[in-house]
């Protein structure tokens, strides 16, 4: 059996999704959940492009134990030492050096010459081997460079000590032969590449991200770069629980081939990944999405009844999916509430349980049945608007079809009460209105969306918003019976990043 290292880029190439951005303590938190999973490398960050991101990729690094991790670094000095200096206290760290190959991009990006660039790998690949043993090197955007050179570049950064060699699709151009037959003509041309393992990274532009990694698998690559849902730059990554289920539902074709992922785990590391990220996973998204195990039309639900195996091609046990199940109510106790969340898979400190029980109790108030969803949006809600420096103490709005809607809300900085009031389109554009008031900012809100987290009347709504504010995009969410607080507090977690 050979294994298919899993090279997770969420908390870098994931966050380049607009408004995906995260603060170090949100890193760390996804860093521990994907050791959980099992991914041999977590991409931590790009320690040179922010204080920030440094800071993540160093406590990322002091708190991980059995996974490599891994930060970023263009072939420049300043960018490999930054790399190194964040990743001092990994037990296993990994620089990652890239470096643009394509005629588009040494044209335009670098206005450099074949010559200079195969010069600058050299160098950067042998600065970093002498900090690190563990080097990858990528030539960005090799899925449109020119073969020969692509071969050359290879070479080096093999000959200065690279390990792993990583073959982006940075563009997400290509099609699964293409990304075959390339593969086929670096292991067959590149005359060291035996010594180096191949690696793919797929980007989705044209939807074809895990299809082109796995036809690299299929063609010798055995690591693969991949986001938890998929998010990432523009249309985003290649999504990690889609290569992994594939390999391991088409035992047919991927024969001899594994990877290390604890499968079990993968929906609650996507539901983290939303939480944290404001970023939905679609319904239909597969293997993650709310329906990718729910069957609608009859006949499918009559012969699910009869064979499980007639509509579904995995268990959904598999993925980590239990069915809802209609578990706590308002009479349950704190005893009861710490049993179902941590066989929900949370582990949570006497201080964060107290908060997520009072909350549920207070949602336990205004809504009977508490499924198994909701107690997860209780819970990611409570991590998600700890440590806030904006709060939200009280609100009140009236609306109607002959009254202008208006709305007062009293927010908290640091404890001391701010009120805001405003008019607006609706109630909910009110509330924001009150909001900017209080904080002293203009939001332009560009997206919005609300959705039930569970089926009934009374069933809790979650909102997730995009705030544009000084030119940078801040995401948001938030959850509550009452959609125009479920609305304000995805708002102020949006504010919230901005006002850090
Ligand atoms: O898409 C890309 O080329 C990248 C590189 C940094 C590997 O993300
Ligand atoms: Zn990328």
């Amino acid at each position: 059996m050979e294994k298919i290292i899993i090279f997770d880029t969420t908390l870098r190439d994931g966050e380049q999704a607009p408004g995906a951005s995260l603060n170090p303590q949100q890193k760390l938190e996804i860093a521990l959940q994907l050791e959980k999973l099992g991914v041999d490398i977590i991409e931590a960050g790009f320690p040179v492009s922010s204080p920030g991101d440094f800071k993540a990729v160093a406590d990322i690094s002091k708190n991980i134990k059995k996974s490599a991790v891994c930060g970023l670094a263009r072939c420049l000095k300043p960018d490999i030492l930054a790399a190194h200096n964040a990743l001092k206290a990994a037990k296993k760290p990994r620089i990652h050096l890239f470096l643009a190959t394509s005629k588009i991009h040494l044209q335009y990006k670098f206005k450099k010459a074949e010559g200079e660039i195969l010069e600058l790998a050299k160098k950067a690949t042998k600065l970093a081997r002498g900090l690190c043993d563990d080097i990858e090197f990528s030539p960005e955007d090799a899925t449109r460079s020119e073969r020969s050179f692509l071969f050359r570049i290879i070479e080096t950064a093999i000959k200065e000590g690279a390990r792993t060699i990583n073959i982006p699709d940075t563009v997400g151009y290509s099609y699964p032969q293409e990304v075959f037959s390339l593969i086929t003509d670096i292991r067959e041309n590149v005359p060291n590449i035996n010594k180096a393992v191949i690696a793919t990274h797929c980007h989705d532009d044209l939807g074809m991200a895990v299809a082109n990694s796995v036809s690299a698998i299929l063609a010798g690559a055995r690591q693969a770069h991949c986001t938890i849902n998929g998010i990432g730059e523009r249309a985003g990554n290649a999504s990690l629980e889609e290569i992994v289920m594939v390999i391991k539902t088409r035992k047919d074709i991927f024969k001899d081939l594994y990877t290390g992922i604890n499968t079990r785990e993968l929906f609650r590391t996507s539901r983290l990944v939303s939480s944290l990220t404001n970023y939905a996973v679609p319904a239909n998204k597969a293997i993650v999405g709310k329906n990718a195990f729910a069957h609608e039309s009859g006949i499918h639900q009559d012969a699910m009844l009869k064979n499980r195996l007639t509509y579904e091609i995995m268990d959904p046990h598999d993925v980590g999916i239990s069915a809802s199940q209609l578990v706590l109510g308002k009479h349950s106790g704190r005893h009861a509430f710490k049993v179902k969340l941590s066989a929900l898979g949370y582990k949570l400190t006497d201080k964060q349980l107290d908060k997520a029980f009072t909350r549920f109790k207070l949602v336990a108030d205004k809504k009977k049945e508490i499924f198994d969803d909701d107690l997860r949006y209780i819970v990611e809600d409570q991590i998600s608007q700890a440590n806030l420096l904006w709060k939200l103490e009280s609100f009140y709005t009236h609306s109607g079809t002959k009254v202008a809607p208006e709305a007062t809300v009293i927010l908290t900085k640091k404890g001391n009460p701010v009120k805001g009031v405003s008019a607006g389109d609706g109630p909910i554009d009110a509330c924001f209105k009150a909001i900017d008031k209080v904080v002293g900012l203009k939001a332009k809100l560009e997206d919005f969306r609300l959705e039930a987290v569970t089926s009934g009347k009374d069933a809790m709504g979650h909102a997730n918003l995009k705030l544009v504010i000084k030119g940078a995009v801040y995401s948001g969410g938030g959850s509550s019976t009452d959609i125009i607080e479920a609305s304000i507090l995805a708002y102020l977690n949006a504010v919230n990043k901005y006002a850090i």
